[in-house]
């Protein structure tokens, strides 16, 4: 996601513009750049990497005069960060800053060469600013209305046309965008942070209503450009709480955000039904001559791997391998550059140890798909194939929306590996990408459990150790449920299989070693009940994740988490949502730094 903001008023832009973007650096940082009019000319400045890289810039080539802009904090999505990639883009007529992705972009910009376009970035958004020139009929509402019928995906614009330098215009259909009313000013945003300095008054726009915003007031309208009566709001949020969009952390605000990330990543790539990556270096011939594959990755990425393990090897029936990259880089790994496959998972493309194992790899003449949350990144430009997350920044150094959406990518690629390898049937196929794209709406649901599970938090707070328990897919989910619990609550877990308590560590269980057992896998219910029974006999005091219609495994204790039915093969999809927020709540309630845990940062660039 990005950061987008707009201003007319009677101020210089471009103060209230970089003030503005400061606020929205949370939202992407890889880049960033302003747009100000003044008499009937636009003049652009964008740059690179943080925010301070733009305001050198102006401060060594000067700032742009004009009280009418618009500015744009980068997240990449389409297009590497670089100064040409930045935002905004425009021509002649017209400049635009973009919040969202457009998933015909493709198509829409071979329709635009073939009318004689010339591009000179790598994004999507380039291809809107092209289309507001191409469909420009002199009437900006008008004009807006007709590229929009165009275009599908997400969006939030801010849009200046030079022919009416006493006017902003904005859309959003999916992202996010306020209008801030001020008093002989007024402001877009895609986040209240950005204007708290100057207003705090503000429409909160609904999809395809057009916002036309002068000096003396703003207008909102439909798209036969008819007048919409809106509700004017008011913030009653500090700055600080705002940039969390009213959470009290980014960890919990990132959890409440898995819906969206996983819609972000999820359809752009199923297409028709079918899976549909739109990568050319991963064809169908290359993916079909894999008969081995490796995942490697650290922390929480290797815990999605393990479920990309469980996902690949029921699906496609090819050995799957999963390692810690410190392990993997030094234990010299015995690849096949004919046959073999390395997945490289990592949120944010520069862990060192994962950096270091695709480069092996890579030496060792092996194919490489990473699949990487941030654009442009180191793991990103070096694997042979890339398949991006889009989850958005993710600040909390505890992982949440990017394991989620390394899961569902891991889900996407087995299907579609399947499927090429004839493993799977179309119509298997396009009913499992049809489950799989229900997922985000099931996972909004599983939401609703996090009033219990800050009660189970309570409850279980003062432990010195807890278990965590599962078989197969619930295992593979219970190794990432312990780390989230001691990476931010320093409560020691393990995360055990649970057929393995027998084999020694049941020893451990007493009245003092709470068991958190995960029991969604329908096959294994009967002996997951048995080993919840075997912890049960040694006083071990059990909180039980399963699914609601499980009700004979939910008469085993009282502290049970129900989670929405689904197909067992996706569960881990949400079943880590009430594992992450009983690390959250119980975090809180030992008063620990949620967002910024002790000893850990956020992307560990080190050995
Ligand atoms: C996740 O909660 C941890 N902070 C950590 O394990 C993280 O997953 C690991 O360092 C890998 O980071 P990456 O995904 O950016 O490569």
């Amino acid at each position: 996601m990005c950061g987008i903001v707009g201003y007319i008023g009677t101020k210089q832009a471009s103060r209230v513009l970089v003030d503005g973007l400061q606020k929205l650096e949370y939202r992407g940082y890889d880049s960033a750049g302003i747009a100000v009019m003044e008499d009937h000319k636009i003049n652009v400045v964008k740059a690179k990497g943080r925010l301070k890289n733009l305001e050198q810039k102006m401060e060594h080539n000067g700032v742009p005069a004009g009280t009418i802009g618009i500015g744009h904090t980068r997240w990449a999505t389409h297009g590497e960060p670089s100064d040409i990639n930045s935002h905004p883009h425009g021509n002649e007529r017209v400049t635009i800053v973009h919040n969202g992705i457009i998933e015909n972009y493709v198509q829409l910009k071979e329709k635009m060469i073939a009318k004689g376009y010339t591009f000179l970035s790598e994004t999507d958004t380039e291809v809107i600013a092209v289309l507001l020139d191409y469909y420009y009929t002199g009437n900006p509402v008008e004009t807006i209305t007709r590229v929009l019928d165009t275009l599908k995906g997400s969006y939030a614009l801010g849009i200046l046309f030079v022919d009416f330098p006493e006017t902003l215009y904005a859309v959003r259909k999916d992202s996010p965008l306020i209008v801030g009313v001020g008093d002989g000013e007024n402001f877009i945003a895609s986040d209240i942070p950005a204007i708290l300095k100057y207003t705090r008054n503000y429409y909160l726009l609904e999809e395809n209503e057009i916002a036309v915003l002068e000096r003396t007031g703003v207008s909102i309208v439909d798209r036969e450009n008819e007048p919409i009566s809106k509700e004017l709001f008011t913030a009653t949020w500090d700055i600080e709480a705002a940039e969390k969009g009213g959470y009290p952390h980014f960890m919990l605000k990132e959890i409440h955000e898995q819906p969206k990330a996983l819609l972000s990543t999820l359809s752009p790539r199923i297409v028709d039904g079918m899976p549909d990556f739109g990568i050319k270096v991963l064809s169908d011939d290359i993916l079909k001559s894999f008969q081995r594959i490796y995942i490697v990755a650290c922390g929480t990425a290797m815990h999605a791997g393990m479920v990309g393990k469980a996902a690949i090897e029921q699906l496609v029936r090819v050995p799957v391998e999963v390692d810690v990259a410190s392990e993997f880089r030094y234990r010299n790994p015995i690849l096949s550059k004919e046959n073999d496959l390395v997945i490289i998972i990592s949120q944010s493309g520069e862990t060192a140890d994962t950096l270091a194992a695709l480069r092996l790899a890579k030496d060792k003449g092996v194919h490489t798909l990473a699949i990487v949350n941030v654009v442009g990144s180191s793991i990103a430009r070096e694997a042979n194939s890339v398949l991006y997350t889009w989850a958005g920044p993710e600040i909390a150094v505890a992982s949440t929306k990017a394991y989620s959406v390394q899961v569902a990518m891991m889900y996407l690629f087995a299907i579609k590996l399947a499927y090429v390898k004839e493993t799977i049937s179309a119509e298997q196929t396009r009913a499992l990408c049809a489950e799989l794209m229900e997922i985000p709406q099931l996972v909004e649901r599983t939401l609703e459990t996090a009033d219990n599970c800050q009660f189970f938090a309570s409850k279980f707070q003062n432990a010195h150790d807890i278990f965590f328990i599962g078989r197969g897919l619930d295992y593979a989910l219970s190794l990432e449920g312990s780390l989230k619990l001691k990476e931010i609550s320093y409560i020691h877990s393990d995360a055990h299989a649970a057929g393995e308590l027998k084999h020694g560590t049941i020893s451990l269980i007493t009245e003092d070693m709470p068991v958190i057992a995960v029991a969604t896998q329908t096959a294994l219910l009967e002996k997951m009940v048995s080993n919840i029974k075997e912890v049960i006999t040694r006083g071990a005091k059990v909180l039980l994740v399963c699914k609601a219609e499980k009700e004979k495994i939910c008469d085993l204790t009282d502290f049970v988490i129900e989670i929405p039915a689904c197909n067992d093969f996706f569960t881990p999809l949400l079943a880590v949502v009430p594992l992450q927020l009983f690390a959250y709540y119980t975090a809180v309630l030992r008063g620990c730094d949620v967002d910024k845990p002790r000893n850990l940062a956020k992307s560990v660039t080190v050995e």
